[in-house]
């Protein structure tokens, strides 16, 4: 009922609805109202109440909690569920747990802390209290298997612009799913599935943004960064909000096989194109220059020899010769 309440004041902008208004809207009584908005405010919501003209919504609470989430799962098609943790080992992980158990609608999982951060190849991510923004999607794209990877794609483009939108920082992607601010990390993305030869179960989306972190451990401290480190200073909430906003939009073209913004979104923003790139694949080491980003999201390389070759993300890491980017 809460999330009702603040819906309507929402709706209502500066006008005022008073509490027989909001009542007769909702069908509760005069005192749920009152208590509705009582607990509204104690959560952080600026609701002004006067009396003869009723309540109006001020702002809404910066917080990323529960209620927030619901309000934005409202307002968006792409997810119809989500939840927040305070505190979590892996939002992957409890996505994965859900798609075992639940409905296959898409779901969204939220974190302030995870206790067990995963990052790619096994390695771990590091997402404390507050300091970035760490979710998953949980996804059931009527899709083939092979085509799965490129929902990372999709959600590096989407994050991509909710950056920029936000903090007006131009953000780089070093193919295929690290979002860059300068030459430093700020956004990784995990993505995993489930599936049959000819037949996918589930994706999961997990992506996590450094916010507030000042400063980073010694392995990180040269190749990462975040928000906040480059002088914006952006909530949880807003990013999420903006993400789900331009991700909608992705998601849905991508649905629909169209994945052209994408691509122009990952040339545009490519910090990879024009580098010299060294490429691990299992034990093998190759040195190139990448030199495109075909139509499918492979990234084209040219070898010493002058061959040329398309290298799809499942399958290799790339990283600079010269450092991370
Ligand atoms: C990478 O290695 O770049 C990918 C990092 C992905 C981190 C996110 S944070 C939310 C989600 N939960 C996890 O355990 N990992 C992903």
């Amino acid at each position: 009922m809460k999330e009702k309440i603040l819906k309507l004041l929402n709706e209502n902008g500066a006008v005022y609805l008073s509490g027989e208004q909001v009542s007769q809207i909702l069908g509760i009584s005069r005192t749920a109202v009152w208590k509705h908005i009582k607990a509204l405010k104690a959560a952080g919501y600026e609701i002004e109440s006067i009396s003869n003209k009723g309540y109006r919504l001020k702002s809404a609470s910066s917080d990323l909690d529960a209620l927030a989430l619901k309000m934005m799962i409202n307002q968006t098609n792409v997810v119809k569920a989500g939840y927040y943790f305070e505190q979590i080992d892996s939002t992957n992980q409890e996505a994965k747990r859900h798609a075992l158990s639940g409905q296959r609608v898409n779901q969204l999982f939220v974190a302030d802390e995870q206790t067990a951060g995963r990052g790619r190849l096994g390695r771990t991510w590091a997402s404390q209290r507050k300091e970035g923004l760490w979710f998953s999607l949980l996804l059931y794209p009527e899709i083939q298997p092979e085509q799965a990877s490129t929902l990372t794609l999709v959600a590096a483009s989407a994050m991509s612009k909710a950056i920029e939108k936000t903090t007006g920082l131009d953000v780089g992607i070093k193919w295929p799913n690290d979002l860059i601010l300068g030459r430093k990390k700020v956004c990784g993305i995990l993505t995993e599935m489930s599936a049959e030869i000819n037949h996918l179960h589930y994706v999961i989306v997990g992506i996590g943004t450094n916010l507030g972190q000042m400063t980073f451990d010694d392995a990180l401290k040269d190749k990462a960064t975040s928000i906040r480190a480059e002088g914006k200073s952006i909530t949880a909430k807003a990013l999420l909000e903006a993400f789900l906003e331009t991700f909608e939009q992705d998601y849905n073209r991508f649905c629909q096989q169209d994945i052209s913004g994408v691509i122009e979104e990952q040339k545009k923003r490519s910090v990879t194109i024009g580098r010299r790139v060294c490429i691990t694949r299992g034990n093998e080491q190759l040195e190139a220059e990448a030199i495109d980003i075909d139509n499918e999201g492979k990234l084209v390389v040219r070898f010493d020899d002058g061959s040329v070759t398309a290298l799809f993300s499942g399958e290799i890491s790339v990283r600079g010769i010269n450092g991370y980017v």
